[in-house]
């Protein structure tokens, strides 16, 4: 029997499909001679000055791909744009630095090579290099046929800048009132798409009859090099944000100095079409905001005395308008966590108050020691996470409970209603960090049946206490007390009602004294 020849072609990798694809690229790069500054000399790396003009050149370096942008291409047929995608990515994130880009490098995989459909995408990371004025200067193409499936594919982008140090824009340029402005995105850019998908799929949408989704969900993303360059070159900026995963909040928060919030009122924001179709389809608006950029794809941030309103709407060739843009405030936002047992009408109060602009606290977690506490469904509502733990082994649960409270970044403790007691060990881990509303005028009535007892002992007064939580039981110091009056033909029922008026008043005002 003849035995059978293992070639690469064989196995699915074909070189000269690859040859050629290499000669396509490098036609396109001889076509840019005059503008070239990086030369392939030795055919492995490419190299150059690094331009004369930055006095204390620093490199900044950034990496991305477009995410599941991809299957929409690969939907739709079309790979022109998804390349501009990729460079943005990249270059979107070095100028955030401050860096201009000045080369990009490409790195395709695909489960065959299959030239039109390489020259196409290769066509859109040449135009989004011109549009960022940097130069492509190599690249790497790799057959995968054991790892994608037929047809499939992924594309990645390296950007190389450089910034003079004395241009980096930093966070210790941030200060307290400056303002934000933000800049719109051009659509989803690329980000949040495997969630778009999970929507089209759900709701069985054919992209090919759909001339708004179709459009939309393939514009390419916004490049701002050159307008954000310019405005650095201004000295019109102290610092800039590209919104890409995590959404405004999470980006904005990445360049501005600990203890800065951005006070975002996202009223004034202006969304897009295409959000909100994606909001109708059962996204809610926290989910929107960490998923996608929802309009604004870049922001900056400027000293208000610096503000050259006229040249700014020049080189973004926008209409500003002052009062829409977002001021940094000097109250960072206390990550809390509220402990329940019950009804959790606390909870709730809690978490509206947390909501008011006044408010130094946001609640970011509901932990529970029992799946029957009512106010659990609280979480579901505001979108907030929530953990029950049953204490079977105290010890145990305890430290799973540090453990969460660590993971989820949690400062501050409030207890309402929660009906177990901790640990001194927990309470000394987060001493001063752990409060408590009780039903009575402590140190009176520590404990349960509060009003029972008041009632019993024909007091005039009950009340309730915000206090600290100590290791003895309701004996920490005592932040704020509101008494009121007992009456004759009160019974247990009508007094906790009245009292639980009382605590919804108490413990807003105890957290801001707290924190004021
Ligand atoms: C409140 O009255 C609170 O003071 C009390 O439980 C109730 C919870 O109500 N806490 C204690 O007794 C703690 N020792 P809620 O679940 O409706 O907030």
């Amino acid at each position: 029997m003849k035995k059978e020849k293992f070639t690469y072609e064989k196995s699915g990798v074909n070189i000269n499909a690859a040859d050629n694809f290499v000669k396509f690229i490098s036609s396109i790069s001889s076509n840019n001679k005059g503008k070239k500054k990086f030369n392939n000399i030795g055919g492995f790396g490419s190299i150059s000055n690094i331009p004369k003009y930055f006095k204390n050149p620093k490199i900044v370096a950034c990496t991305d791909g477009v995410g599941t942008k991809i299957e929409i291409a690969n939907i739709l047929n079309k790979y022109d744009t998804i390349g501009i995608d990729l460079v943005a990515m990249s270059v979107n994130d070095l100028i955030v630095q401050g860096a201009r880009p000045l080369l990009f490098l490409d790195y395709i995989s695909i489960n065959k090579i299959n030239l039109k459909k390489l020259k196409s995408i290769l066509k859109g990371i040449v135009k989004g290099c011109k549009i960022s004025n940097c130069e492509l200067v190599g690249g790497e193409t790799a057959e995968m046929p054991g790892t994608y499936e037929k047809g499939k594919f992924d594309i990645a982008g390296f950007a190389v800048g450089v910034v003079d140090e004395k241009k980096i824009l930093k966070k210790k340029n941030i200060k307290q009132n400056d303002l934000i402005l933000a800049i719109p995105s051009s659509g989803v850019h690329s980000n949040g798409y495997s969630l778009v998908r999970y929507v089209l799929k759900n709701k069985k949408i054919n992209l090919n009859n759909n001339n708004f989704l179709r459009k939309e969900l393939l514009k390419p993303t916004k490049i701002y090099v050159k307008e954000v360059l310019n405005l650095i070159d201004n000295k019109l900026i102290n610092s800039c944000a590209n919104i890409t995963g995590g959404g405004l909040e999470d980006n904005i928060q990445r360049v501005i100095p600990d203890g800065l919030v951005a006070d975002i009122d996202l009223n004034k924001v202006k969304t897009k079409k295409i959000f909100k179709w994606l909001k109708k389809n059962n996204i809610d608006d926290k989910e929107m905001l960490k998923t996608f950029n929802c309009g604004v794809g870049f922001c900056l941030s400027f000293l208000l005395k610096n503000i050259n309103l006229m040249l700014l709407e020049k080189l973004l060739q926008v209409k500003i308008k002052l009062n829409l843009m977002v001021k940094l405030t000097g109250l960072k936002k206390i990550k809390t966590a509220v402990f329940i047992s019950g009804t959790g009408s606390n909870l709730k109060n809690l978490i509206e108050f947390s909501k008011e602009k006044r408010s130094p606290i946001t609640i970011d977690l509901i932990i529970s020691n029992t799946s029957q506490a009512k106010g659990l469904q609280l979480a579901n509502r505001f979108s907030i996470k929530k953990k029950i733990f049953d204490y079977k082994n105290f010890r145990n649960t305890e430290k799973d409970i540090t453990a969460l409270l660590k993971k989820e970044k949690i400062e501050f403790i409030c207890l309402a209603g929660f009906m177990k007691i901790l640990s001194n060990d927990f309470i000394k881990k987060f001493n001063g960090k752990i409060v408590n509303i009780h039903p009575s005028l402590l140190p009176k009535y520590k404990g349960l049946n509060t009003h029972n007892r008041a009632i019993k002992n024909k007091d005039k007064f009950s009340g309730c206490t915000v206090h600290y939580v100590a290791a003895k039981l309701d004996s920490g110091k005592i932040i704020l007390q509101k008494k009121i009056k007992l009456l004759i033909k009160d019974n247990e029922v009508s007094l906790a009602k009245k009292v639980l008026v009382q605590e919804h008043k108490l413990y807003p005002a105890a957290i801001m004294k707290i924190f004021n």
